[in-house]
């Protein structure tokens, strides 16, 4: 279906969009690159030189590559300008109604056989899908920020795409580099759903007093490895993204608790406290500030770990249960989106599910809250 000439369409010139185009440039392909707003697409121009530049210093491409990279890259500011595309990738503004708008607008441009997809985090691929004639063209192609470094792309069919559709595109997404799975078209795919408790659980523990910010920090760093803790990431990512995120799949999955919001994350972005980008966050960034010493206390910091890493696990044994991914899949996306030191399933393996089990039929007990609950994949397991 695809090859080295098909032709690339983004729709969105921002973050996610300019790092995407780079990405099919950078594997060959011609790209057109469309967004409404001129100052954006001038940015994102920008933006590209200096990168190409950036790789050839550090001597990651050669100047004939970042010669064809940028020759590859076309900056349109009329939309009918994808007209010769075989693959679109919208990346514009997160609401429904003005993707919807703008699918429908694409599909009387276009062949009738050119696929389109949505690098959208939270809306569901089937009510974008909806808007088109032929919905069964449509399908979800989730990539990570930023989209130049980061290897994992979810692939998600909605329930009219046509059976072959994430297979051809997963194979063409394959050939640029990346890693991808494939997931069913539910609230927040696999890593915006598996990834919830490592904030939540963190803030959870935080707000009953159990532990402070930078202990929790250190344990998950500590006993699990992870390059960051809970706090420190959600001030990298921003609170106007990390608590949207967790707002919207908790409304998606019908205010189910075990995806609860914390109030603590609210009155931050309340205050316009929205993490590193803004100076301050949980942690303050201004200068001379210093970010409090964590208490090293090991019995604590493993109470800690241990408890919000059978959360994950938790989480990833329901995906895994409610056949949202493979478990493979669900594995590798935890690694290659959001940097895991281990895939969650494995991990659970390795600790034995009895003991995660055990861990979180103790919180259900303890709490008698129903974001604790057992998932049946985990007593499976
Ligand atoms: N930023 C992330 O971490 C991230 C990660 C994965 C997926 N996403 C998703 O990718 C999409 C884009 O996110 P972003 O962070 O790049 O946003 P952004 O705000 O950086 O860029 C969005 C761009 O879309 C343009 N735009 C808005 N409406 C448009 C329209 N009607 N037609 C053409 N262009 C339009 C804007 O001018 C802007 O340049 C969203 O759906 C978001 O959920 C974001």
């Amino acid at each position: 279906m695809f090859s080295k000439n098909s032709v690339i369409g983004v729709i969105g010139s921002g973050a996610m969009g300019a790092g995407i185009a780079q990405v099919a440039a950078t594997a060959g392909h011609t790209v057109f690159v469309y967004d409404n707003n001129s100052k954006s697409l001038e940015k994102a121009q920008a933006n590209l030189k200096s990168s190409l530049v950036k790789l050839l210093e550090k001597q990651k491409i050669s100047a004939e590559q970042s010669q064809s990279i940028s020759k590859n890259i076309n900056f349109v500011s009329d939309l009918t300008s994808l007209g010769r595309c075989h693959l679109v990738i919208e990346a514009i503004i997160e609401n429904l109604e003005v993707k919807q708008k703008v699918f429908s607008d694409l599909e009387k441009i276009v062949s009738a056989d050119c696929i389109l997809s949505s690098n959208t985090s939270s809306l569901s691929i089937t009510s974008i899908a909806a808007a088109c004639t032929k919905p069964e063209r449509v399908l979800g192609v989730h990539f990570f920020n930023p989209a130049t470094i980061m290897p994992l792309v979810e692939i998600i069919p909605g329930i009219a795409t046509q059976s072959n559709l994430s297979t051809e595109v997963k194979k063409l997404i394959d050939t640029w580099g990346k890693v991808t799975v494939i997931a069913k078209d539910t609230p927040g795919f696999i890593v915006n759903r598996v990834a919830r408790p490592f904030y939540s659980e963190a803030l959870r523990i935080y707000e009953e007093g159990i532990a402070d910010m930078p202990t929790i920090d250190w344990a998950m760093k500590e006993f699990g490895g992870f390059k960051m803790g809970p706090f420190e990431l959600m001030d990298l990512i921003g609170h106007d993204v990390n608590y949207v995120v967790t707002e919207t799949v908790w409304k998606q999955f019908y205010f189910d608790p075990r995806f609860k919001p914390s109030l603590s994350q609210k009155r931050l972005l309340e205050a316009g406290f929205l993490g590193r980008k803004s100076g301050r966050g949980f942690y303050n960034y201004s200068e001379g500030a210093t970010i409090p010493e964590p208490k090293k206390d090991e019995a604590l910091g493993k109470l800690v770990f241990n408890r919000i890493l059978a959360m994950l696990i938790n989480e990833a044994a329901e995906t895994l249960y409610y056949q949202i991914a493979s478990k493979e899949d669900i594995d590798l996306a935890m690694t290659k989106g959001v940097n895991y030191p281990k895939g969650l399933l494995k991990w659970a393996d390795e600790i034995g599910p009895k003991t995660v089990l055990k861990t979180i039929q103790d919180l259900y007990d303890l709490y008698q809250e129903d974001r604790y609950r057992p998932s049946v994949g985990l007593k499976r397991m």
